[in-house]
């Protein structure tokens, strides 16, 4: 698991078959926060204990979020194609995601607001229609990747049908995504000026004509001093909140699917399936590692280390909430228990708790309502994706019936 500089990768953390004891195992020989390599070349400290995790993720005077606070960028370090530098680029986003203190307060507040004024009604409606149109296009019956067939496209699609796009235009917003982190050259740049021709050019539709979704009431805010603000606001759900939907839902369906012992108490009306989803949230947080780096100001103590001023800090969630000062060794135990920190804390917490569960409520209800499905684990188990961020079964082979009681789509 350690490469040649002898650190810890995160993503051989994130991909390991055993997580929790890869993680125990950096405890027993650093204590709560370790030296990693974010990637190849690039340290950085890993938080793995609970409380120094809240701490830090709570202390804006002493972890800054400002990429310029960090060495690598100030002192040019990090090699050009790096892939971090899309969470931690030198010259940050005007967004809240990149800023700090009052800055940071001036650029959050319209997504707090906006998501307030968003009627969960009509997202239900409109996230219930998304997930039926995925289920219908997967046809009557057969065999799939459940990944890439549903959990990848209601993911991406969701948070795209929350912005106020159309199905078409989300749809190409995803292929142009998939190019901007699997593309080169030419083909990233090109994707790349599309995504934000697009969304752009919605923020001034919207504004026009109004709507009931986040960008049309984020396009009348008045904290935002431009169009550029409004777009770099948006582009943090879309990207990085769109992966972590689909990873709870594919760990939830995971779960469902593979753990015969939950599926009977959930059939049996015992556990609920936001049960099932909390079990996922503490146990198999779809975000293993936080992409929100935190830069220390100052040299500073932390869990046992000493952290040199523009250190980065990568927080690691997944450990956090295994930590065993804050969970017992029964699952169940952990039933309504909100101590896991899958939506962080502090300043920078997520600001859309509600809406992502909703959102993973109806894709694991809707699939299993309309779709009788098997999985087919792969002897060797399933591959986990190569992420240092996420964790979830890269594939999930299934085969599905369209289930009788809602008849067959295309009969
Ligand atoms: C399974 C789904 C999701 C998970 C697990 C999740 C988790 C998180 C976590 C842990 C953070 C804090 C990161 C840190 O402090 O290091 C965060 C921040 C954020 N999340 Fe979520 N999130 C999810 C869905 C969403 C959705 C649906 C939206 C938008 C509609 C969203 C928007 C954001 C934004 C904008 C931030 C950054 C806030 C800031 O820096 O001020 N997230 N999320």
């Amino acid at each position: 698991m350690t490469n040649l500089t002898g650190l810890v990768s995160l993503t051989a953390l994130t991909s390991s078959p055993d997580p929790q004891a890869a993680y125990d195992a950096l405890r027993a020989r650093w204590g709560a926060v370790a030296p990693v390599e974010i990637e190849a070349g690039v340290p950085g400290w890993l938080v793995m204990g609970h409380q120094e995790s809240c701490h830090v993720m709570r202390s804006e005077a002493a972890f800054a979020k400002d990429p310029r606070t960090w060495r690598w960028n100030y002192e040019d370090l990090l090699p050009p194609g790096t892939a971090i530098a899309t969470f931690a680029p030198a010259d940050p986003r005007p967004s809240s995601f990149h800023h700090d203190g009052e800055e940071r307060r001036r650029l959050r507040k319209p997504l707090d607001d906006a998501l307030e004024a968003l009627d969960e009604r009509t997202v239900r409606d409109n996230i219930t229609t998304l997930c039926i149109s995925i289920i219908d296009r997967m046809g009557p019956s057969g065999t799939t990747d459940l990944v890439r067939a549903f959990c990848q496209p209601m993911g991406f699609l969701a948070m795209t049908t929350l912005l106020g796009f159309d199905l078409e235009t989300g749809a190409q917003l995803m292929t142009d995504s998939a190019k901007v982190v699997v593309g080169d050259g030419d083909e990233v740049a090109a994707a790349q000026a599309r995504v934000a021709g697009t969304i752009l050019q919605h923020i001034q539709q919207r504004r026009e004509d109004g709507g009931q979704d986040l960008i049309s009431f984020l396009a009348v805010h008045q904290n935002f001093a431009h169009d550029g603000e409004i777009a770099s606001t948006a582009v943090v759900p879309m990207h990085a909140a769109a992966i972590f939907l689909t990873a709870w839902i594919t760990q939830t369906l995971h779960l469902r699917l593979s753990d015969q012992r939950l599926a009977s108490r959930v059939n049996g009306g015992r556990v609920g399936l936001d049960d099932a989803l909390d079990e996922v949230l503490w146990r198999q947080s779809p975000i293993a590692q936080s992409p929100a780096l935190r830069f220390a100001r100052n040299d500073v103590e932390l869990g046992g280390r000493l952290i040199a001023k523009g250190d980065a800090l990568v927080l690691s969630i997944a450990a956090a909430n295994g930590d065993p000062a804050v969970h017992t060794s029964d699952p169940w135990d952990e039933v309504g228990n909100r101590a896991h920190l899958s939506w962080g804390t502090g300043p920078h917490s997520c600001p859309a708790p509600r809406q992502a569960r909703l959102i993973a409520r109806i894709a694991v209800d809707q699939l299993l309502r309309h779709m009788d499905v098997q999985l087919h684990v792969p002897e060797e188990g399933l591959p986990w994706a190569h992420s240092p961020w996420v964790r979830h079964p890269e594939r999930m082979p299934v085969t599905y019936r369209r289930a009788t009681a809602y008849g067959d789509v295309n009969a």
